[in-house]
């Protein structure tokens, strides 16, 4: 076959948060079938990028008192050193908000503009009049029209699943300030998408999606489409639509450019790459997208419509999975399930989760499952006890008895019958069917570990006479093991590694597959791979469990403090510190918080209101010792949804943390609702 010019990506991670359990299920995807094209000898390209834009990191910016651009830069690097940490091999990370990606989409929406496809209309919205700012539904909180259940956004209903307006809330309010939305109009841009059902309903048939996720798409094309509002007033922290001052790009207009972006940018360091040979409208090379089954639409429908339109080539296939479920259920902060990245890398290889990865993956879009248990099960006696064990079992005699050399020729037929599966792991990873390909290899460590312990080299080289015997078994375990660890080193690069220096080749590479070792002088074996201890599980759980609380909490986070403290051009003026209400308080209740290891629940009398916080200081004070008490409290602090209630204000503490925690408390004369000056 002839070979092939590839580039893949990744959806781009949110910059508003940090990469979790979810976001790299995709890229491991991504990667495993990145390195299986490259193994095969195509020129594969892997560009991924952060994803910068909108409201909520225009917002964390500022709550943060740093610029977004601040921001996305340290979130950057932290997405990029978890990447590197999981064995991600991209070739370019790049950011949304870069000048490649502003020319772009500049151009496209140009090109769409001339097209005739961009509509202008007027819309009505819910808008903060405090804060001056357009309120996305996400922003707005209020109580539930049907179930009356307080605290709920303006979408969706959390306590019974209601769907509504943010208009239809009971006494709504921004997120943000606290204050009433009123309704306001403006003008917005939209891609008349509504003209492409016909273009949409034969290219989803074309060959780019599976049948699942065609059939997905047929019940909204067949419904007819809408067009999309591709506009944002400002504040808006991204790209001012060309000619349209105080408009700016819809983050979901200029995200998946970023794609392309990053790929310029990367075509910019390289002469072996140009950037028109892939995104021509008549390019044959081929483009992959890997994405969540929850940005469908995005990239089916409206990606497409856009590319054609502005005279660029569609992807050739766009690889979508379904979403992680932890022991059966949604990943939970409140269960502990839900799991980042850093915080699983600070317990375990990233090989073990790959590897699991693996085995769960399809081409499907249903969810996969993570159970800890299984999880542990699968790594252990697969990798450990299957594979590596096919090694360390033979090795020792290739070493002391023969001086470690193999033999001249297989003296099994099974040892040929694994070479001759490449053809066929190589269709399941090209059809990205990685649990059958995973299930396929160790059915191979089985018969090879059943095929030495036939044999059992241990017990016939203490009879004299059987060291020919004796060279041939271990000889084709060794490559028994070898076949099966070329196999699997798209999934695990460094076992392959590792593997490698063992067998003593430069590489374990696929096309070498033509035929075994023989003859040939292998190193000391050395252990490969070690089993999970579940108490490193329980310890995992632990810290997701303790973080997930905090996090909860930014703005009380010590981490995020110190994140801040570091970076300190962080000075505040005195305008700035006169936006601070501060106001004496007393605790006149205090609770422990049900599944909570941080939070105390307090209620607090403000002199004219009452008010509920939470407050991370469980780990110092009793709730007893606290009521009566009189403390600081910040009492216009918009506010915010935890994940055990809404925290309407933070009353101030100091001290390093655990047990020495110390309220502010004001001298004894102070009165509840006081201003402190
Ligand atoms: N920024 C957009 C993507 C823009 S692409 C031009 C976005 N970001 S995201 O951070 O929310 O998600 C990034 C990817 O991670 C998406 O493909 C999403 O489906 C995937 N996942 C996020 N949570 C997930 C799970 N719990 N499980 C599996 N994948 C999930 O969407
Ligand atoms: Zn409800």
């Amino acid at each position: 076959m002839s070979k092939r010019n590839i580039l893949v990506t990744s959806a781009l991670p949110n910059a508003n948060g940090s990469i979790h359990l979810g976001h790299m299920l995709e890229h491991i995807q991504t990667d495993i079938w990145v390195r299986f094209q490259r193994m095969r000898g195509n020129t594969c390209t892997y560009v991924c990028a952060d994803d910068t834009h909108g409201t909520a990191i225009m917002l964390k910016a500022e709550e943060r008192g740093v610029s977004p651009e601040q921001l996305i830069a340290e979130v950057k690097a932290g997405h990029e050193q978890d990447f590197r940490d999981f064995l991600i091999s991209h070739d370019n990370y790049h950011s949304t908000h870069s000048e490649e990606n502003r020319e772009i989409s500049a151009l496209i929406y140009n090109r769409l503009k001339e097209a005739g496809k961009i509509r202008v209309k007027t819309v009505n919205q819910l808008f903060d009049p405090e804060k001056n700012l357009f309120l996305a539904d996400r922003f707005i909180i209020g109580a539930c029209p049907k179930c009356k259940t307080e605290g709920q956004y303006g979408d969706n209903c959390e306590a019974c699943g209601a769907t509504y307006d943010a208009t239809d809330l009971i006494n709504p309010r921004s997120k943000i300030s606290g204050a009433e939305p009123v309704l306001r109009e403006s003008t917005h841009f939209f891609f008349a998408l509504s003209d492409y059902t016909e273009f949409l309903k034969n290219w989803t048939r074309s060959g780019p999606l599976n049948e699942q996720v065609a059939n997905k798409l047929a019940e909204w094309l067949d419904a007819g489409l809408q067009d999309w509002d591709i506009s944002r007033d400002a504040p808006y922290f991204g790209f001012e639509i060309p000619g349209e001052p105080g408009k700016y790009f819809y983050v979901w207009l200029d995200a998946p450019i970023g794609y392309m972006a990053s790929f310029r940018h990367y075509c910019n360091s390289r002469n072996d790459l140009t950037f028109e040979d892939y995104w021509d409208a008549d390019s044959a090379n081929e483009v992959h997208h890997f994405i969540g089954k929850d940005i469908i639409n995005f990239h089916a429908l409206f990606w497409p419509a856009m590319l054609s339109t502005a005279g660029f080539r569609t992807p050739t296939r766009i690889h979508t999975h379904g979403f992680i479920t932890v022991n059966g259920q949604k990943m939970s902060k409140s269960r502990g399930t839900f799991i980042n990245a850093r915080t699983y890398i600070e317990h375990l290889a990233p090989e073990y989760l790959r590897y699991y990865f693996a085995t769960k993956l399809s081409a499907g879009i249903d969810d996969l499952d993570i159970n800890l248990e299984d999880f542990v099960q699968k790594v252990n006696s697969d990798l450990v006890g299957k594979v590596v064990n096919i090694a360390s079992r033979c090795a020792g005699f290739i070493s002391k008895n023969f001086d470690g050399n193999l033999s001249a020729a297989p003296s099994t037929p099974l040892v040929e019958e694994f070479l001759n599966q490449r053809d066929a792991i190589a269709a399941l990873y090209e059809q990205d069917e990685f649990g059958k390909a995973m299930r396929e290899i160790m059915a191979m460590a089985d018969k090879a570990n059943q095929y030495i312990a036939e044999h059992q080299p241990w017990a016939r080289i203490k009879e004299p006479g059987n060291e020919a015997l004796v060279q041939n078994v271990c000889s084709d375990g060794i490559n028994m093991f070898r076949t099966i660890v070329t196999y699997l080193k798209p999934v695990l690069p460094e076992l392959a590694a590792r593997a490698a220096s063992f067998l003593n080749e430069d590489d374990l590479d696929w096309n070498s597959l033509e035929a075994p070792l023989a003859a040939h002088a292998i190193n000391k074996f050395k252990p490969m791979m070690n089993r999970i201890e579940p108490k490193v599980i329980e310890a995992l759980l632990e810290s997701a469990k303790a973080e997930a609380e905090t996090t909860a909490q930014a703005p009380q986070d010590g981490n995020s403090q110190a994140e801040t403290d570091a970076n300190s051009d962080n000075t505040i003026s005195i305008d700035d510190f006169a936006k601070i209400d501060l106001r004496v308080a007393t605790v006149i209740n205090a609770e422990h918080v049900e599944g909570a290891d941080k939070l105390l629940k307090l209620t607090l009398d403000l002199g004219d209101s009452q008010r509920t916080v939470f407050s991370g200081i469980k780990s110092a004070y009793q709730p007893a010792d606290l009521i009566g008490k009189q403390t600081v409290v910040v009492a216009n602090l918009a506010p915010r949804k935890m994940k055990f209630g809404i925290s309407e204000g933070m009353v101030l503490a100091a001290g390093p943390g655990g047990s020495d925690i110390f309220l502010i408390s004001p001298d004894a004369g102070a009165t509840a609702g006081m201003q402190v000056t």
